[in-house]
């Protein structure tokens, strides 16, 4: 069973493009309409937003008691933008070590007023790793009850290996720029490392962006929605959670309407011939 009980994740990325959300009290009216319509899950960076975004989240949540019991939060940590390199240097850096880790995690519990985050994301494979002192460190962190799973985001193969090999825990999910538009990984093979190691791929830019309502592949998938009754953005989430390990999209609209049509679009199936004919207007040729 999948470790997320909701059509598809909200990630929370955009959030400055919408004004009526740049409120405590807005945002938590929003959020609380989600966590209703069974939306729920959210992804959420420290990094977004210059930083504010988590004391914007911590606030709204400040104001409904429900939201801190009912939300599932993803928080992706490890990366450190220029200016909060606290060091003097000012350098976007990674600090994937224990206590770069257990900083960034006491401070977003601290700022969220939460006690627990459903599920901790390694931002980026670290070359500086030191994955024995990492990897206890993630194990301490749900051992504590401080974080009920991890996983990591934009590694390879080789590196969540490497990574799982000094863990208690089974890493529960990477989390990986995948679409119709960007779909390399499920030819190189990484794809089917998540599924042999039993990890949920969690995939953000279901929509690249919002780009692939154009051209040949806009087209295809407003075919397709017409034969199916649905909207290209469905046939789009479709086209992913047709794959075996069914990949749970983390979307990126913020819009209520948007986002209510993507989850009543939810649970369609595309056929192989559909699969493949939306591949091929994606890439602009044929399976050889
Ligand atoms: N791990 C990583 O490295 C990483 C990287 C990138 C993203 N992410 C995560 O993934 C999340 C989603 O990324 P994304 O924003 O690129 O996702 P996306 O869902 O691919 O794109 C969202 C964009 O598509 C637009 N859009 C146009 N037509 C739409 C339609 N019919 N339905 C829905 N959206 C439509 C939206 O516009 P409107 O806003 O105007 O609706 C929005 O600008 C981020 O918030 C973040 O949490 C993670």
């Amino acid at each position: 069973m999948s470790m997320v009980d909701a059509p598809f994740v909200i990630g929370l990325s955009r959030l400055h493009r919408y004004d009526a959300l740049l409120s405590s009290a807005g945002l938590a009216r929003w959020l609380s309409s989600r966590v209703d319509e069974g939306l729920h899950w959210f992804d959420h960076a420290p990094i977004d937003g210059g930083g504010e975004f988590t004391d914007l989240l911590g606030r709204a949540i400040g104001l409904d008691a429900d939201l801190a019991r009912n939300m599932r939060l993803v928080v992706r940590l490890g990366v450190i933008p220029a200016l909060q390199d606290s060091s003097g240097m000012g350098t976007k850096h990674y600090d994937t070590s224990p206590e770069g880790l257990e900083r960034s995690l006491t401070g977003v519990l601290k700022a969220l007023g939460v006690e627990r985050i459903d599920t901790l994301l390694l931002m980026r494979p670290d070359p500086l790793m030191d994955v024995a002192a990492t990897g206890r460190a993630l194990d301490a962190f749900i051992a504590d009850g401080r974080v009920k799973r991890v996983g990591v985001a934009n590694f390879l193969p080789a590196q969540w290996r490497h990574l799982q090999s000094a863990m208690q825990t089974p890493l529960a999910c990477q989390q990986l720029p995948l679409s119709v538009a960007h779909n390399t990984v499920l030819f190189d093979g990484l794809w089917q490392s998540l599924q042999q190691d039993g990890m949920t791929g969690l995939a953000c830019s279901p929509l690249w962006g919002g780009r692939i309502f154009e051209n040949q592949l806009g087209q295809m998938l407003g075919d397709l929605a017409r034969r199916h009754n649905v909207s290209p953005a469905g046939v789009a989430l479709a086209w992913l959670t047709t794959l075996p390990g069914r990949p749970v999209p983390v979307v990126g609209t913020l819009r209520e309407k948007r986002l209510r049509t993507l989850a009543s679009d939810a649970g369609l199936t595309l056929s192989r011939p559909e699969w493949f004919a939306l591949l091929e207007a994606a890439r602009a040729f044929r399976v050889p």
